[in-house]
């Protein structure tokens, strides 16, 4: 695995409705080996690999945006306020860096709350609430705020910056699904001349509720249906083994069900055994919550027998994730693996 690719891919700006970062990356990575590539209207971006007519079509389904801020409100006194676009937990943004993209470039900032100090003892014992919560650019009024290029709409993701952390961890911001989208692009690279039909897909605004999916599996048309995400991994302190869902450096997550897809028996199985022929360690989800891209796919059409596969990461949906390259190559097998097996390879 190519940790450069997750860095750029990390490092990249993309939240719903954006995405054409991450999107011209995983071009740039990937053009050299796909038979055709289209950017559909909403911005899904295709990468087709022809293989023998009479295999079955699989598509690979990894999400290019990622949670980010919608700037709702420039107050008289210069902060905004916000809405966010995907879950973001109100108890993970106090003190956290942003960067937006403003009418005139790349404007940073940093939320802020009203400092401990003068709070009620009522109001220091509870998590905050989103509502208080407001985003200071450095601007003494709304028009100072306006000058620097804010404005209403403007759109904002975690400021962080990807780094190795030593013995194979890396830590980032958006693994969730920048992950996914590093997985696919080296899935995809590695079958360059298998005689499988796949159609990779970097869907847009997943984190928003699965849309970029839908419209791409209606084009697209599988047979099978795969996502590639960055699944939570609870494997920290004060976390029960049963609550765990998925650990680091166990191998992909396989999931059975979640509350949007139940993974078809068809794909399970392949999946599965797929693994257990090439040696690939992977795991279960445990707790089915969340959903990814396969609840879209699945319920195209007809129907398309879906699943999901994810490297497991710590902390998303917050600011910076934690996951391991061993994780990463072990996902990217597997992904490889499966599309052989269920094309009858
Ligand atoms: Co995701």
């Amino acid at each position: 695995m190519d940790l450069e690719l997750l860095r750029r891919l990390s490092n990249a700006f993309g939240p719903p409705g954006a995405e054409e970062e991450p999107r011209e990356i995983l071009r740039a990575e990937i053009e050299g080996v796909a038979d055709e590539i289209r950017v559909d209207r909403l911005g899904n971006i295709f990468f087709h690999h022809r293989g023998e007519s009479g295999s079955p079509l699989v598509m690979l389904a990894a999400h290019t945006d990622e949670v980010a801020l919608l700037t709702t409100f420039i107050e008289e006194t210069g902060f905004l306020r916000f809405h966010t676009l995907g879950g973001i937990p109100a108890g993970l943004l106090p003190g956290q860096r942003f960067v937006f993209r403003g009418r005139e470039g790349p404007l940073k900032g940093l939320i802020g709350t009203k400092p401990p100090h003068i709070m009620t003892e009522e109001e220091r014992k509870k998590p905050p609430e989103m509502e208080a919560l407001f985003v200071d650019v450095g601007a003494e009024s709304r028009e100072a705020a306006e000058g620097k290029g804010c404005h209403i709409g403007m759109t904002g993701v975690f400021d962080v910056g990807f780094t190795e952390l030593g013995g194979g961890y890396v830590r980032g911001k958006a693994f969730d699904d920048r992950a996914g989208c590093a997985v696919m692009a080296v899935a995809f690279k590695e079958l360059r001349d298998s005689p499988c039909n796949i159609v990779a897909v970097g869907t847009v605004q997943e984190e928003v509720g699965l849309r970029g999916a839908r419209t791409a599996a209606w084009q697209a048309d599988p047979d099978y249906g795969l996502a590639l995400e960055g699944t939570f991994a609870a494997d920290v302190p004060g976390s029960s083994p049963h609550r765990m869902s998925a650990n680091l450096r166990k191998g992909p997550v396989v999931t059975i069900a979640d509350r949007s897809v139940i993974a078809h028996p068809t794909v399970l199985k392949a999946l599965m055994e797929a693994a257990e022929a090439g040696g690939i360690p992977y795991q279960f989800k445990k707790i089915p919550s969340g959903g990814t891209d396969a609840g879209a796919i699945h319920l195209t059409k007809a129907g398309v027998p879906s699943g999901t596969i994810a490297v497991p990461c710590r902390y998303i949906h917050g600011p910076a994730a934690v996951t391991h390259i061993d994780d990463l190559e072990n996902t990217a097998r597997l992904v490889r693996a499966f599309v052989e097996r269920i094309s009858g390879l």
